[in-house]
């Protein structure tokens, strides 16, 4: 049960909406509805997604995964003796833990919005690697953070693996790489995972899974509203849609509503007519030259590329361009 609301969803006159309440209120008054792709992770959520991770039809993490095995000595070539590698999203350690077969980066930094998982992997890397100094952010990596005073002199790499850059729109993906070499700092790098343009069966078939998962995830987004936000969605009156949209290169994920629903969140209503749905997710897919293009627009420079052999998915090397000397005066 959430603070905010008591046990009939009514809101607590002097408590304030949560960064998900407010979210919530804004994407869902909006025509047409739309909620953040982030909101997915709660802990039923993040547990739907490893299951998804494992599906036979999803390719991204095990294809990601063998680049990262088969090619982690020239990857981690690029990081820098002493490093700090900062994880944008840490979820599982796993594609950590392969740099960390080759490489000697000093600090790992993961940066979660969800803090208690973040602690609980923290402690395990700890016992596994007692010379690693692991330094956990709990924050939302898609705001303004601060990197923890500790890693200050040391060189800074990004890693952002899992296609996660594909949830933004490609000028958020532009703005959220220009943030990131902010945070990082002079000469940072970055090790970014993309997922690229395939044919749109295999594309189809990855988000709609014959055993159902991918549905799931998407509505458990409703079954959270609910019980954190004490909304009253009818979740069983909601299917799961996910299609190819060919000429903005994304898979959409929607949840569509087979009957006219009313909601009470945050003490407004919110009208579903039959057959209208909550736009829950975009998936970019990109082309090498366009992901080239847009690291160029947000100042970085792609150093190296790597795909696997059918190129289905791609990790790159990033160098930040150097800033721009000062005026003189
Ligand atoms: C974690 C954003 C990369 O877009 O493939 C998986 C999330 N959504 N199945 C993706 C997701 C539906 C995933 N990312």
């Amino acid at each position: 049960m959430n603070a905010h609301v008591d046990a009939r969803g009514w809101p607590q006159p002097n408590s304030r909406p949560s960064p998900f309440a407010l979210d919530a209120l804004e994407g869902l008054t909006q025509t047409p509805k739309r909620l953040s792709p982030k909101y997915f992770y709660d802990a039923t959520g993040s547990d739907l997604f490893e299951q998804i991770t494992r599906l036979p039809e999803y390719y991204p993490t095990r294809t990601e995964l063998g680049i990262l095995r088969e090619r982690g000595r020239e990857i981690t070539a690029f990081i820098p003796k002493g490093a700090a590698l900062v994880e944008f999203g840490a979820g599982a350690t796993t594609k950590m833990r392969l740099l960390l077969e080759h490489s000697a980066f000093a600090a790992y930094v993961p940066v979660d919005i969800s803090g208690e998982f973040l602690h609980s992997q923290a402690a395990r890397l700890r016992a596994d690697y007692p010379t690693l100094a692991v330094y956990p952010v709990a924050a939302d990596f898609t705001r303004a953070f601060a990197l923890p005073a500790e890693v200050a002199s040391m060189p800074k790499v990004g890693f952002f693996p899992g296609s996660t850059l594909g949830n933004f729109e490609p000028d958020d993906a532009a703005q959220f790489l220009r943030k990131a070499a902010a945070i990082l700092g002079q000469g940072a790098r970055l090790i970014l995972g993309v997922d690229l343009e395939k044919d749109e069966r295999i594309l189809h078939d990855a988000y709609n899974d014959a055993a159902g998962v991918t549905a799931k995830f998407n509505l458990n987004l409703l079954a959270r509203m609910n019980r954190e936000l004490g909304t009253d969605f009818d979740a069983s009156a909601f299917d799961h849609r996910a299609i190819y949209n060919r000429t903005e290169h994304r898979i959409e994920m929607h949840l569509r509503s087979r009957k006219a629903q009313k909601i009470s969140l945050c003490g407004r209503t919110i009208m579903f007519a039959s057959g209208e749905s909550i736009h829950t997710e975009n998936s970019y897919k990109y082309s090498i030259p366009r992901l080239h293009k847009l690291a160029r627009s947000a100042g970085w420079t792609l150093s190296q590329s790597w795909t696997d052999a059918q190129a289905m998915f791609s990790v790159h090397a990033l160098v930040a361009d150097r800033p721009p000397p000062l005026a003189a005066d």
